[in-house]
């Protein structure tokens, strides 16, 4: 669906974009530097199915050290982008029939995937009360049983900004391990978060979970140093599962091409320079946005603790693709259909959309706030 409102406008420069979800602003020199130099040096070769070495050890201690675990490279398995170690999650996991139950709204891959597999899927939604989302724990625990083969979910939400609580966490995970229930959790936002201190992560699973429970925690370069268009993330999972996940890379990607794992190691490198200031301007764009779609009327809109989007509500516009679309004819602005973030036999997510707000200059997004008011008829 948001391909459906994109691909519609895309050539269309006087269109504010604001419908994918990624920066606009290119990835840092010192991480394209490194796969220059790569490719400079001829490294156009097949390499490990799980990744460089190196590139599995440095990842090991980054994550150790955001989460204060020892967490082994023999838990780490390089894949082409989130998207990729999502898939590769499902296939080693899921049989056709198996039962998932994904949280939702969430970014629609984590619904359809599993369904690839033929699994079936149940989604349970969190409830929104005045912009801000909360899942019912008693809700979810009761749709989690023996006979369900994984539990699905992304925090910090894409599109909602929700997070999970360590509390909730430590209960999901207590009744995962009773009923041997495997937790897939999509934690691509973690770094950007802004209800901690400054450089704090959201809430990990991996701040809990001892190695060898079924867990696999998913995660990218994409958000936290501005790569998308580099397909690179990474699994992290029981290293009894290892083995498996090697094999399956094999079938799929084989490996990924060395330069870009440098531009990871680069990354990784000088984090701490980088992803600090990707999340303090990701924080001023928020600020920058929020206020203004807030004073709006007919529009509600809390500030989300996580990821990089705007969740509002429109309630007198039901229909959420009409709205979009609506949006960039008549005034020129690009938005996500809140319905594409929703399993598509369910209609709540009518009347919503999703603005994502990383971008380099602010004056676009104050544009783009203007563009809704004068939409709305103020
Ligand atoms: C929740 C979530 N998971 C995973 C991804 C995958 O990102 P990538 O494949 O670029 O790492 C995205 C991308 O938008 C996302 O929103």
């Amino acid at each position: 669906m948001i391909r459906v409102v994109a691909n519609a406008a895309l050539d269309q420069s006087d269109v504010l974009k604001f419908w994918f979800g990624e920066s606009d602003e290119p990835t840092p020199a010192v991480i394209r530097d490194a796969a220059s130099a790569s490719l400079a040096a001829g490294e156009t070769f097949y390499s490990h199915n799980l990744g460089l070495a190196t590139l599995r050890e440095a990842l090991a201690d980054y994550c150790s050290a955001l989460h204060g675990q020892a967490i082994g490279p023999e838990r780490m398995a390089l894949t082409a982008g989130g998207v990729n170690g999502l898939m590769l999650t499902a296939q080693a996991l899921l049989d056709p029939g198996d039962s998932v139950v994904v949280v939702t709204p969430v970014w629609p891959n984590l619904v359809a995937q599993p369904r690839v597999m033929g699994a079936h899927v149940r989604t349970l939604s969190l409830r929104p009360h005045q912009g801000r989302w909360s899942l019912d724990m008693d809700e979810l625990l009761a749709a989690l049983g023996p006979q369900t083969r994984a539990l699905v979910l992304n925090s910090p939400n894409n599109p909602t900004g929700w997070t999970l609580s360590r509390g909730e966490q430590a209960q999901i995970l207590a009744h995962c391990r009773r009923h041997g229930i495997w937790i897939v959790a999509d934690e691509v936002y973690e770094r950007l978060y802004f209800a901690g201190a400054p450089g704090e992560c959201a809430p990990s699973f991996l701040d809990l979970a001892a190695p060898d429970d079924r867990l696999v925690v998913v995660n990218s370069f994409s958000k936290s140093f501005l790569m998308t268009g580099w397909r690179l993330g990474w699994l992290t999972v029981p290293p009894a599962m290892t083995p498996a996940l090697a094999k399956l890379i094999e079938f799929n990607t084989s490996c990924l091409p060395v330069f870009v794992q440098r531009a990871g190691l680069a990354a990784l490198a000088h984090a701490e320079q980088i992803t600090p200031a990707v999340v303090d301007h990701l924080r001023l764009c928020r600020d920058t946005l929020l206020p203004l779609l807030q004073a709006l009327p007919g529009v509600q809109v809390a500030p989300a603790p996580g990821a990089m989007y705007a969740f509002l509500c429109m309630p007198q516009y039901p229909d959420s693709l009409g709205l979009a679309q609506r949006l960039v004819r008549e005034a020129g602005l690009g938005l996500a259909p809140g319905h594409a973030f929703h399993d598509s036999s369910q209609d709540e997510m009518q009347g919503w959309l999703r603005w994502c707000f990383a971008s380099a200059d602010l004056q676009r997004l104050r544009q783009g706030a203007d563009r809704l008011a004068g939409w709305i008829g103020l």
